[in-house]
């Protein structure tokens, strides 16, 4: 079983159209979606925005429907000045920009007994690279950082780029991160930008929202083929 996770309706559904759908199961306030494509079994699902449902919904899919990879699709602010509105970005690595122990001498983003980064599995950024080979797609890695926040600030994404040496935002990767690594579960996060999450990125965010989910839900379909 493969868990799709996504934190919006509107990042899921470019996907859901594309799968055959074959029960949804009402769980813990959300809807879980089992669905067949290229003979996989999937479980689909949207948790809604930030770490705490993302997480939730990461762990029901995992526990409760034997998920043993999770894939995340979705749109993300973009950091590096290299990254337009649209451009694709897999995460090396996710964190949580907005833990701050520093009064107690710990770096930005860490809790004792865990660590500022989880790892994204290797092999499937390695499935995704060469798919973006294989459609002439120009596909960008990168540390992503999530905070339960909306970054529209230059000053405020610096920051963030600076501390974390993050190249993309969003508000869930890090929480999802850390459940599979808790769970020893294989996840791959994949976001397409939907703003720089700069002054005014709340109204390229409602422009570019749908057109950016479904470049990041196109691409994982493709990816969905060449995963075991
Ligand atoms: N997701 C997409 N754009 C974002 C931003 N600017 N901040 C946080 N999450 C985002």
């Amino acid at each position: 079983m493969i868990g799709i996770l996504c934190a919006m309706r509107e990042e899921l559904e470019p996907i859901l159209e594309k799968v055959d759908v074959e029960d949804i199961v009402e769980y813990g306030k959300n809807r879980f979606y089992l669905a067949k494509f290229n003979n996989k079994n999937l479980v689909l699902a949207y948790s809604k925005i930030g770490k705490v449902n993302s997480a939730t919904t990461a762990t029901i899919m995992i526990e409760k429907f034997k998920a043993k990879k999770i894939l995340f699709s979705g749109v993300a602010g973009g950091i590096d000045e290299d990254l337009k509105i649209g451009d694709l970005i897999i995460a090396t690595k996710t964190c949580q920009h907005d833990i701050d122990l520093t009064v107690f001498g710990y770096p930005y983003g860490f809790i004792p007994e865990s660590s500022i980064y989880f790892e994204c599995d290797n092999e499937l950024n390695n499935i995704a690279k060469n798919v973006a080979k294989k459609l002439k797609l120009k596909i960008k890695e990168g540390i992503i950082a999530s905070g339960d926040q909306f970054i529209h600030s230059k000053e405020k994404k610096e920051w963030i780029k600076k501390t974390f040496n993050a190249s993309a935002i969003e508000m869930e990767g890090g929480a999802v991160g850390c459940v599979c690594f808790t769970l020893n579960i294989p996840f791959f996060m994949l976001r397409a930008i939907s703003d720089t999450a700069e002054e005014g990125a709340g109204v390229d965010f409602d422009e570019f929202l749908e057109e950016s989910s479904k470049v990041s839900a196109n691409f994982l379909i493709q990816m969905l083929k060449d995963i075991k």
